[in-house]
């Protein structure tokens, strides 16, 4: 399959009630139109801070959408109802805790808060899945940090060929030796 869908998952109890607007979401879509040059497709998700929800809504769009990517927001703090990154690893097979660890150290130059995100990032089959925080102003400051990666690994997994826009973020794909 080489159509490019990337599924985007906002996790707020309070966005998917109606009780204020889903801004996360589309600032995702916001920063890819941006960053990428190739032609893809948002599936977008609103839902709440259910774990087996939040289970269900990624494996449905790696297995069934097969998004390459799938990209969540919300639910990643200390708060009783945060538990977006244990949904991540209960439906991920392999944990790349590099994605979490480069994120939070970005962050933190930004915002000392940034130590509450347990924010995390796996591959489940053919897809890549990254948390971000649910603070909209999160989402670019949390990708620029990570981007340049996810092409390359994206290719390792089986993905299609994501390409970026240089001038805002350089796709690092090492040579072969
Ligand atoms: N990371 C960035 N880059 N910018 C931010 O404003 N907010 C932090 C943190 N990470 C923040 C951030 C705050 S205040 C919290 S509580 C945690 O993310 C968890 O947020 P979440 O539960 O909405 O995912």
């Amino acid at each position: 399959m080489n159509e490019i869908r990337i599924g985007i998952v906002t996790v707020s109890d309070r966005a998917s009630q109606g009780v204020y607007q889903d801004q996360g979401g589309p600032a995702i879509i916001q920063y890819f139109q941006e960053v990428l040059n190739c032609v893809w497709e948002p599936v977008a998700r609103l839902i709440a801070d259910d774990q087996p929800t939040i289970e269900a809504t990624i494996a449905e769009l790696c297995d069934v959408a097969q998004c390459c990517l799938v990209v969540t927001t919300g639910g990643t703090g200390p708060a009783p109802r945060d538990v977006t990154p244990e949904a991540t690893r209960a439906v991920i097979h392999k944990e790349l805790a590099g994605f979490g660890e480069q994120m939070r150290a970005i962050s933190l130059l930004k915002v000392p808060t940034a130590i509450l995100s347990r924010q995390t990032a796996g591959v489940r089959g053919q897809s890549l899945v990254i948390n971000l925080p649910g603070k909209p102003r999160a989402i670019a400051e949390c990708l620029d940090a990570v981007m340049p990666a996810v092409p390359y690994c994206i290719d390792l997994i089986g993905g299609p060929f994501l390409t970026t826009r240089p001038e805002r973020i350089a796709a690092f794909r090492p040579k072969p030796a």
